[in-house]
């Protein structure tokens, strides 16, 4: 979810609006704003799309104050109504709250208002903080926040279990915004008079470029001229203000008519970007960011991937590069399964977490189970200052920029970039690696940026095609090796985005059942790993290519340019440029991008979010 707090000398209806679009990415199942003015109260919330509020607040206006807040959701605790949309107000209509994530006592807090007679209007376990804030505000119930919002809020704190990020307003103090911070990220901005609260800063990007990002289990009170920070017992913070270096134009889309299709046309600068500053004069990798010792690093016996989603398929081709360049045993698993079993992990075991957004939930999860167990953790991130790397032993930012499409592109081409110089540092530094090997891996990742931008420019008759399957049901994938997560990703993007039924097989696999799917005319989508490099690979691909075609299939072939022994099976060849196998994946996956976009976009669906997704998923 997304969310957005302001008090100043501007409408605050306008800029609590701006930010929500900014965030809607958070979330777009449904959104509600609420606004202090002339002494009371006033709110309004709608299911659906922000233009849905937008209609709303058009045929009946909120009247006009400073002091706001708003929330874009994603439903987690009853579906997405009206009703259940925040904010959530108290009984008296007096508490307006907006929260993201999940209470997990809040059956027993609802029961207790139930019993003393209260009347809970929503299925949300958001509501009821409304009423216990109320409650220890006016000096009531359990709390003695009387008079002061801010007490009011650590007090209901201290009652809740749970992830939740929190802001409310009280009509009876009309110049005051508080939140509250565990688990999903609040930030603060200063203004000159004014202060914002938003869960990133591209929400208030427009108006300061001064921010504070709370930290776990901390509360902070706003007004227009100051910004007070506690933690839950009421302890002052220390609080430091950094300055944001993008700026509002690297939200925008910049000419586009998705944000997606930029994404995907700025990869090679983000792969560039990714290996900026990480390379010495000769051409070994400098990678000071990874604060955890060498003779840490030297003592690792394992490593273990987690990951989500997208994140999870670049864990993947992070097990092949690792295990290639390090010698050392690598796991990956998805970090929502991790977590939930007992993996044997000790002070020698080396975790490395992948997320874009640094929010995930079952990412956060597994790298806090992990170091419980005495395991270091290394994130691979995208966000500045997100709490998945703040929990990390340390991190390795990927530079894509702000990535705003659900599906992710660049953030995917940056995180194997990551994992590469990763699983190359461990060799360098551990001595599996000779120099010359580090060396020529390095040149080579510095050749993908070009790689990516001559893919991108041949992608015409990727599109054409992607067109012409608009009204197929299934499309296959099918890879070996590492152009297996990349069959994986491939499908992934489809399911997304094009809502279609769209699998991703171990190409060895299919003989073994997914075969049967095969139909006269079922796509099926193959990634050919090089014929220089990988010869009894590339043969066996090209045996399962002739398996499914002589089933009928339609074959969209992804083959490096000069392999000739693809030709005569594929009905469909796609040429990306040469590459050694282990890179592959950054250069086959961007077909597969451009494909699933292109597909979206001929059924008619939306591109930048799609149904039923959120960008960053703050629960597990
Ligand atoms: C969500 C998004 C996916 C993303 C996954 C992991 O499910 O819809 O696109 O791959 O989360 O996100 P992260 O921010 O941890 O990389």
């Amino acid at each position: 979810c997304g969310i957005v707090g302001y008090v100043g000398g501007q409408s605050a209806l306008d800029v609590v609006m701006a930010g929500l679009k900014r965030l809607e990415y958070r979330g777009y199942d449904s959104s509600g704003v609420a606004v202090l003015a002339g002494g009371g109260l006033a709110a309004a919330k709608r299911a659906g799309k922000l233009v849905n509020l937008e209609k709303e607040l058009a045929e009946r206006p909120l009247p006009a104050g400073g002091t706001g807040i708003g929330h874009t959701r994603w439903a987690t605790h009853g579906g997405p109504t009206d009703a259940n949309a925040h904010p959530h107000l108290d009984g008296a209509g007096r508490v307006a709250v907006v929260h993201n994530g999940i209470i997990e006592n809040f059956a027993e807090l609802r029961a207790e208002l139930l019993a003393q007679g209260r009347e809970l209007t929503s299925e949300t376990d958001s509501e009821v903080v409304a009423h216990l804030l109320a409650e220890s505000f006016s000096g009531d119930g359990d709390g003695d926040g009387r008079g002061d919002l801010a007490e009011a809020m650590r007090r209901v704190c201290g009652r809740l279990e749970g992830a939740f990020t929190l802001v409310a307003v009280h009509a009876d103090v009309p110049d005051v915004v508080v939140g509250a911070r565990r688990n999903s990220p609040l930030v603060v901005g200063v203004g000159e008079d004014e202060s914002f609260l938003a869960s990133d800063v591209s929400a208030f990007i427009a108006h300061t470029r001064s921010a504070i990002e709370l930290g776990q289990d901390q509360v902070v009170e706003l007004r227009r001229d100051s910004v007070t920070v506690t933690d839950f017992a009421g302890a002052p913070a220390d609080v430091r203000v950094y300055h944001v270096d993008w700026d509002a134009s690297a939200a925008e889309k910049g000419g586009y008519d998705h944000f997606m299709l930029k994404e995907i046309a700025e990869q090679p600068r983000a792969v560039a970007d990714t290996l900026l500053g990480r390379v010495d004069a000769n051409g070994m990798l400098t990678l000071d960011e990874v604060r955890i010792a060498a003779s840490v690093l030297r003592e690792v016996d394992k490593v273990v991937v987690v990951g989500c989603g997208t994140a999870f398929h670049a864990a993947m081709v992070a097990k092949y590069a690792v295990e290639h360049w390090t010698g050392l045993p690598c796991e990956t698993e998805l970090a929502s399964e991790f977590r939930y079993r007992d993996p044997i992990l000790d002070g020698r075991t080396l975790v490395i977490a992948i997320s874009q957004s640094g929010e995930t939930m079952d990412t956060l999860m597994a790298l806090r189970h992990a170091r419980e167990q005495g395991a270091k953790v290394l994130a691979i991130c995208n966000t500045n200052g997100s709490t998945i790397p703040r929990e990390s032993d340390a991190v390795l930012y990927t530079h894509a920029g702000p990535e705003v499409a659900v599906a992710s592109t660049k953030a995917f081409l940056t995180q194997l970039v990551a994992c590469y110089l990763v699983a190359l540092y461990l060799g360098q530094v551990r001595g599996s690696a000779r120099g010359d090997e580090v060396r020529d891996a390095v040149g080579e990742l510095a050749g993908i940026s070009g790689a990516v931008q001559e893919v991108l420019a041949t992608m015409e008759p990727v599109r054409e095609l992607a067109r012409s399957l608009a009204d197929r049901n299934t499309v296959l994938f099918l890879g070996r090796h590492v152009g297996y997560p990349v069959a994986l990703e491939g499908a992934l993007k489809l399911k997304e985005l094009a809502y279609m039924h769209a699998e991703g097989f171990a190409a060895g696999e299919l003989k073994h059942g997914p075969i049967a799917l095969v139909e006269d005319g079922t796509p099926v989508v193959v990634v050919v790993p090089p014929a220089r490099e990988q010869a009894v690979l590339h043969g066996k691909v090209v045996s399962n290519i002739q398996e499914v075609r002589a089933r009928g299939a339609r074959t969209v072939v992804i083959a490096e340019e000069g392999d000739e022994e693809v030709v005569p099976y594929a009905d469909h060849l796609v040429r990306v440029p040469r590459t050694p196998t282990l890179l592959q994946p950054l250069v086959t996956t961007v077909p597969l991008q451009v494909f699933a976009c292109e597909l979206a976009t001929a059924r008619g669906n939306e591109v930048d979010q799609p149904r039923n997704l959120a960008k960053s998923v703050t629960v597990e």
